[in-house]
């Protein structure tokens, strides 16, 4: 089977899963991951197949959601049914098994270019403009309230946090993530494309505190 074919089946399938997630990951999200990670993999070299594949169901077993943070059975059986090998599998099975963020100290150093540069395209997600909105539609979605000054940032229970257990205000995840995001980058390009949505989330901070301690 051809490439292009294989792709266009398995953005077929993953659009049909993704399209009416409200939590911020949902099939635009995958789109423009897609479309970053491409251009980045570009500039730097990498095999865009497999980065392709692996920005396609990167959010498909997200830990976030299933408390999985293995990319198993799903992930697996969509590659399979549409004719990637199983050695790709296994690329982008590991891809997506070592990007899932879970706290400041917990980072899992990808292995491949393709998995560095598929994590730098998820990554600009929760940065600039999209990555506010995700931020809050996020939140939204958990019952977590936008700004509670009682609650500082903390890098305490990261998961628990996230998963909505424990409380803390969506503005504290600037602290304990976006502004952290520029500084972990894993390829020049995408570093690159970091840098204006990181001053804007700078820029978002400064205007919030200044509005809610007026
Ligand atoms: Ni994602």
């Amino acid at each position: 089977m051809r490439k292009e074919e294989v792709i266009s089946g398995i953005r077929a399938e993953v659009k049909s899963i993704m399209e009416k997630d409200s939590s911020g990951h949902d099939w635009l999200h995958i789109e423009r991951v897609v479309r970053n990670a491409l251009i980045i993999g570009e500039r730097e070299g990498a095999d865009l197949f497999i980065i392709e594949l692996a920005a396609l169901v990167h959010d498909l077993t997200d830990w976030k959601f299933h408390g999985d943070f293995a990319a198993g059975d799903t992930i697996r059986d969509i590659l399979g049914r549409h004719g990637v090998s199983e050695i790709d599998i296994g690329k982008v099975c590991e891809i997506v098994n070592t990007m899932s963020f879970k706290g400041k100290d917990q980072v899992v150093p990808m292995k491949t270019l393709e998995g560095k540069v598929v994590q730098d395209a998820d990554r600009l997600e929760a940065l600039g403009a999209v990555g506010i909105a995700r931020c809050f539609a996020y939140g939204g979605k958990k019952g977590i309230p936008i700004y509670d000054p009682s609650i500082e940032p903390s890098f305490d229970d990261y998961i628990g946090k996230i998963k909505g257990n424990v409380k803390t205000a969506m503005i504290n995840h600037f602290h304990e993530k976006l502004i952290l995001l520029k500084d972990m980058m894993n390829t020049p390009s995408g570093r690159e494309m970091a840098k204006d949505r990181h001053d804007f989330v700078v820029t978002f901070l400064e205007q919030f505190y200044k509005e809610v301690n007026q």
